[in-house]
């Protein structure tokens, strides 16, 4: 019953904890650990997930499946994706929203090449968000001084018909630690200005408490990947430091996703 549309979560409350998995056990810990907090969850795959797993269909089918099961809602969301055909995959699968990256290129073809899939989900009654002013780090070169103009995101928003918008504010992707500054007063300038919902990328290197002020501040999606990786990653290590002889992957890759459900209800009890 709650594979839910993005928008019904984000329109419901001020900030929602965007969560990405890897494979099947990220998927049942994050929809579980949601459960434990009565949260509901925005749950990702994005395309460098997908293509750890060589194809959309299977890992998208099991989350979406999964979030049909679920006892919260729970939004499947694509994230970023680069490639159109990807995009159409999600679409005709069923994901409740998209976000289409062209954030590498310039403004100009960002425009066009936003509001060709904008307008491809729409007619499909699906949710997109899109990126302006690159937040970095994905391909390990950090770079927490990019940051989003409000005229250029308001006129952004205007010329590709977005539901969302991804901005620079501070961020960037794959921290280990968690000691980004975030400009707040431009959180609220945005927010202040962008008719549609704002996302905050790279949120692993954001401290508890300054997420709490991000929210407060105007940003509704909480993108978060790299820190419930650790999470995953320091629970299948204790195990099998535990365990040296251990060889059945359920042994540690449980251990692994039952401390990462502990850490999802955590950060959804943060919003
Ligand atoms: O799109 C996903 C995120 O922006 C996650 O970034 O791995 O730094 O938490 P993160
Ligand atoms: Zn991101």
């Amino acid at each position: 019953m709650p594979l839910v549309p993005t928008t019904d979560i984000l329109a419901a409350r001020r900030g929602c904890g965007a969560l990405n998995a890897i494979g099947a056990e990220h998927v049942t810990a994050i929809i579980e650990g949601a459960e434990a907090a009565d949260s509901p969850v925005i749950l990702q795959l994005s395309q460098n997930a997908v293509r750890y797993h060589g194809a959309l269909a299977p890992i998208g089918s099991a989350a979406l499946a999964a979030a049909r099961a679920a006892k919260v809602d729970v939004a499947v969301h694509l994230d970023h994706a680069e490639s159109p055909e990807l995009v159409r995959e999600a679409v005709a699968l069923g994901f409740s929203s998209v976000m289409f990256d062209a954030s590498k290129l310039d403004y100009a073809e960002n425009v066009a090449a936003t509001r060709e899939i904008a307008e491809l989900c729409q007619v499909n009654g699906v949710w997109v968000e899109a990126e302006l002013g690159e937040v970095g780090g994905k391909d390990g070169v950090h770079a927490p001084g990019a940051r989003t103009d409000p005229g250029e995101a308001v006129e952004f928003v205007a010329a590709t018909g977005v539901d969302a918008l991804a901005v620079a504010v501070g961020t960037s992707h794959a921290m280990l630690t968690r000691d980004a500054a975030l400009d707040f007063e431009l959180i609220a300038a945005l927010h202040a200005v962008v008719p549609v919902p704002l996302v905050l990328h790279g949120s692993s290197g954001v401290a508890d408490g300054d997420l709490v002020e991000a929210v407060r501040a105007g940003m509704a999606k909480i993108n978060i990947a790299t820190q419930l990786n650790k999470e995953f990653t320091a629970g299948v290590r204790a195990f099998l430091d535990e365990n040296p002889a251990a060889v059945d992957p359920r042994k540690y890759l449980g251990a692994g996703r039952d401390r990462l459900r502990a850490e999802v209800t955590r950060l959804l009890g943060l919003f």
